[in-house]
């Protein structure tokens, strides 16, 4: 199979790929060693694969590598890390809205993406931003509470 060498900004650095003109982007990422993007479904429906692509969250696993040439990606590991979480990380945790290592990725994302559009959303704005993060293992509630407390915390108020 042909490879293509691609150019993406990846949590804000410079990067070129080569990729086989068939790959999907999740196989992209963890081949280079994006390993907080998960598989699922494999096919757009769970949303565990969920990425930014210029700030929009996309299902990773159902588009090619190729298509993202000139993009800006962003993931989970650009986010925070653990001894420096992102106010989003951190008020999942104190949310008690974590979920498995498979699902918080793409939730994290979905609700990061929400949150640099709108700082102030809504329940209802969380609920929707994130219904195609398909598992609900924390509950209905916690995970969205962690995304408020998360606006809360990055508009600077206690
Ligand atoms: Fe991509 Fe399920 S693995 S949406
Ligand atoms: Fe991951 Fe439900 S399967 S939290």
């Amino acid at each position: 199979m042909e490879n293509v060498k691609i150019k993406v900004e990846i949590n804000g650095e410079n990067k070129i790929w080569e990729v086989p003109v068939n790959e999907k982007l999740l196989d992209t990422l963890r081949r280079y060693g994006y390993k907080s993007v998960k598989k699922g479904c494999g096919e757009g429906t769970c949303g565990t694969c969920t990425v930014l692509i210029n700030n929009t969250p996309v299902n990773s696993c159902i588009i090619f590598s190729v298509s993202v040439d000139g993009c800006k990606i962003m993931t989970v590991e650009g986010l925070g890390t653990v001894n420096n979480p992102h106010p989003l990380q951190s008020s999942i945790v104190e949310a008690g809205g974590v979920q498995c290592g498979y699902c918080t990725p793409g939730f994290l994302m979905s609700a990061y993406a929400l949150l640099l559009k709108n700082p102030s959303p809504g329940i209802d704005d969380i609920r929707r931003a994130t219904d195609g993060n398909l598992c609900r293992c924390t509950g209905y509630v916690k995970r969205v509470e962690g995304v408020l407390l998360a606006a809360k915390k990055m508009r600077g108020e206690k």
